[in-house]
């Protein structure tokens, strides 16, 4: 056993208790009432950096803090690694139905319940507690090192863009790795091929001057819910194909070798049914379902508000409608074009008595990645190391928009190494992660340097 997993083993209580402390700070990046706890995550991480034997700062932008670290001792021809990942986490919503409660990290059956646990303090921890297993064991990182963690991840990242760009040349590095994605399954380990992207678009429907009695008006005007329903009904055909004219253009189909590699998972997509609890599964025909979740693209209504929703019935026509669709991309798709086409769609199928407004928020470009090459083998390597069985290929149905932004602006290549599991409940109620796959990974992350050193 190295030194650097003997230091591990012997410090894992710490580190479990040091990450609840990360987690104990709700970082909600997405509600201003907490942009103190964001500032006091930033810090906190920055001063764990430095504990850990990093430079590090909390660096400004125009939305929440990047906190950065660096080592720089390995020399001109060490590799530099940039290891990315965000302090930010979504809102706990719905409350009550936590069994404890979200910012109060809970042990149960091994693993650990928070918000953030897996998505992705407790990740983006595991690199550091790795980071120092080297140092305080060896006195050195077999590479130079730079830790990147933004604040704005689960908002769209779109402080981040600007700031890589700014600092191309501080941010120089030969790989970036990124510990934000889930195992294929437990106790196996996985390296992504692929994650999709994303365009997250509303629609706003406007009618009357006003809500109208519907027995008065009804049968006159437009009503912009039931406008609302026919857009969202023409987006699908009935092959669960998305209906909108163009989208699939840019879609590419993937080699043979990937759709094989995928069929070769162990997957029963009866029990992904059963765990969901629903009676039967959808999507797009012709596909499996993992190359539905992983390289097929999707339209998704994520929210609707119209109208009068309370209790008992008000006979009323509402003059307003929206509602919030975002669409998985997959290669070479890109969200402003998709945005675009689902405009053209929408004017296509509104009918005149109502105007139509789509507005775009947040999107992500999808990525893809070459699995040949030393970072995946150096990856694989290590994950089999510390889990004692080899790691698989896998795509992943998610996004991470900045991605695609560290590739081209730093001409280097992204390894992305997770260690959430698939039931995990990341975004939902009573996120959770392993306490295994926590300890394991951070052997797995030392050796992965260490290979990539070498
Ligand atoms: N860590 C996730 C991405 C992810 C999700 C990886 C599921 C593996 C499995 C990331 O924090 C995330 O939630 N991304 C958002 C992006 C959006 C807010 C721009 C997503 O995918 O919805
Ligand atoms: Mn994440
Ligand atoms: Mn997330």
């Amino acid at each position: 056993m190295s030194d650097a997993q003997k230091f591990i083993d012997a410090n894992l209580g710490r580190f479990r208790q040091e990450l609840y402390e990360f987690l104990r700070i709700p970082s909600i990046s997405a509600k201003s009432e907490h942009d103190g706890d964001m500032r006091s995550a930033a810090n906190w991480f920055r001063d764990r950096l430095q504990a850990a034997g990093l430079e590090a700062e909390v660096r400004d932008t125009p939305g929440h803090p990047v906190v950065l670290g660096r080592w720089n001792g390995a020399g001109d021809d060490a590799p530099t690694v940039l290891i990315y990942g965000h302090y930010d986490v979504q809102p706990p919503e719905p409350l009550d139905e936590w069994v404890s409660p979200p910012f109060e990290p809970t042990e149960r059956d091994g693993r650990v319940y928070a918000r953030g646990s897996a998505d992705d303090k407790g990740q983006l921890y595991m690199h550091v507690k790795a980071l120092e297993a080297h140092l305080a064991t060896a006195g050195s990182l077999p590479i130079n090192v730079i830790v990147l963690a933004e604040g704005e991840e689960e908002v769209g990242s779109e402080n981040l863009v600007p700031f890589v760009k700014q600092h191309v040349d501080e941010l120089a590095c030969d790989y970036v790795i990124i510990s934000d994605s889930n195992m294929f399954a437990e106790n196996m380990p996985s390296v992504l091929f692929s994650l999709r992207g994303l365009a997250y678009l509303e629609i706003h429907v406007k009618g009357a001057r006003s809500d109208l009695h519907s027995g008065q008006f009804g049968g006159t005007v437009v009503n912009p819910g039931n406008v609302l329903g026919k857009i969202i009904a023409s987006l699908h055909d009935e092959s669960g194909r998305v209906a909108v004219e163009g989208f699939y253009e840019d879609v590419l189909a993937w080699d043979e070798e990937t759709r094989e590699r995928i069929r070769s998972l162990p997957f029963s997509p009866d029990e992904y049914r059963r765990e969901l609890e629903v009676d039967a599964l959808g999507g797009e025909a012709g596909f499996d379902v993992l190359e539905r979740l992983w390289i097929r693209p999707t339209c998704d209504v994520n929210g609707i508000l119209c109208g009068y929703t309370g209790e008992g019935a008000k006979t009323v026509l509402p003059n307003k409608a929206m509602a919030k669709v975002s669409f998985r991309l997959v290669p070479d798709q890109t969200p402003a074009r998709v945005a675009a086409l689902v405009r053209a769609h929408v004017a296509k199928v509104a009918p005149s008595g109502v105007t139509i407004e789509v507005v775009e928020l947040h999107g992500g470009r999808p990525w893809r990645t070459n699995v040949e090459g030393k970072l995946v083998d150096a990856a694989s390597a290590a994950l089999e190391a510390a889990f004692g069985t080899p790691a698989v290929l896998q795509g992943e149905g998610g996004s991470i928009p900045i991605v695609v932004d560290f590739e081209e602006q730093l001409g280097a290549s992204a390894l992305l190494v997770g260690f959430g599991l698939p039931g995990c409940n990341l975004h939902a109620p009573n996120e959770w992660f392993a306490l295994d796959a926590f300890e394991k990974g951070i052997g797995a992350l030392a050796g992965l340097y260490e290979n990539l050193g070498a």
